[in-house]
């Protein structure tokens, strides 16, 4: 696996196999690989004739008091992964080479509305960032395909509305989470638990399928079942940011009879934030 830092290198490999009729997946990340990414680096090459990955710690998308000074970064470890599962190209960028401008210049993608919402609305600017940064990398890169995890779903819906609202020509696909034995969704930040919390993380994961299977039983009352997992958690020890029942294509409130759920939530164990979600179908 050939590994490249700069746009230059990048472009030139990637033109390379466009003109050789290759077609490219691409799965970008913040790297500190687990299960969760090398799914997606393994569902890739299914679509691809050649596998993608980036690694780049986006500051954009960190908010002040945020963990981007202390987000692992475990490069050569990650190349090692990436090598094992049969991964064509890491491309792994400085900070100046994404972003020559201070950010306060950086121009910026918006995606209204699904941005503002539960992890939007806690993290304001968040999606900016993502949007911003996988806008570059899709520049950059010209993938054909691009692979993004469930496990954060609202990121997912709003990197497809910016490809549909911005006419990008890349298909996205999505990959369902990859869990611990325990439920727990894996995550880079599990590795911020301490031993305790990370006994409690689960509980997160549990909760949100006690809601799916009271929703697939007919239960309608979507405040009521909200407001019991709040409660639960908290007593459970999480500091809940939000957990919520909502329709899977827009995120809006359902009204009673939507036919396609997703509940979404996010809570606190100390300082690490946890973030998860299931998707229903109503019975
Ligand atoms: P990161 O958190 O490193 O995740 C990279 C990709 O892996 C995302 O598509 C994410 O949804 C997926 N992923 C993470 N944990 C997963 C799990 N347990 N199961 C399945 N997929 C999982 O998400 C980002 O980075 C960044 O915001 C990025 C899109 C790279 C932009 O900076």
């Amino acid at each position: 696996m050939k590994v490249v830092h700069t746009v230059n290198d990048l472009r030139e490999q990637v033109a390379k196999w466009h003109r050789d009729g290759l077609t490219v997946g691409f799965v970008p990340t913040m790297g500190n690989l687990h299960d969760g990414h090398l799914a997606l680096i393994d569902e890739a090459r299914k679509y691809a004739d050649r596998v993608l990955a980036s690694i780049f710690v986006n500051p954009m998308q960190f908010g002040k008091g945020e963990d981007y000074a202390n987000y692992p970064r475990t490069l050569e470890r990650d190349r090692q992964l990436l090598e094992t599962h049969h991964a064509s190209l890491l491309f792994a960028p400085g900070v100046e080479e994404m972003y020559p401008l201070p950010l306060s210049e950086q121009t910026r993608v918006e995606v209204p509305g699904l941005s503002d919402i539960l992890c939007g609305a806690s993290r304001p600017g968040h999606f900016a960032g993502v949007a911003t940064i996988v806008c570059k990398l899709f520049n950059m890169a010209q993938p054909d395909v691009a692979l993004f995890g469930e496990k954060d779903y609202q990121q997912l819906l709003v990197i497809r509305q910016m490809v549909r609202d911005l006419a990008m020509p890349v298909e996205i696909i999505s990959y369902p989470t990859v869990r611990e034995s325990d439920g727990l969704a894996m995550s880079s930040r599990n590795a911020y638990l301490s031993e305790d919390q990370r006994r409690v993380a689960p509980k997160l994961h549990a909760m949100l399928e006690e809601t799916q299977t009271a929703l697939m039983q007919g239960n309608s009352d979507f405040e009521g079942l909200e407001a019991r997992a709040v409660d639960v958690l908290a007593v459970a020890g999480f500091e809940v940011d939000y957990f919520s029942i909502r329709d899977a294509g827009t995120l809006s409130i359902p009204l009673a009879g939507s036919d396609e759920l997703v509940i979404l939530a996010a809570a606190r164990l100390g300082s690490t934030r946890l973030i998860d979600n299931l998707a229903v179908t109503p019975g």
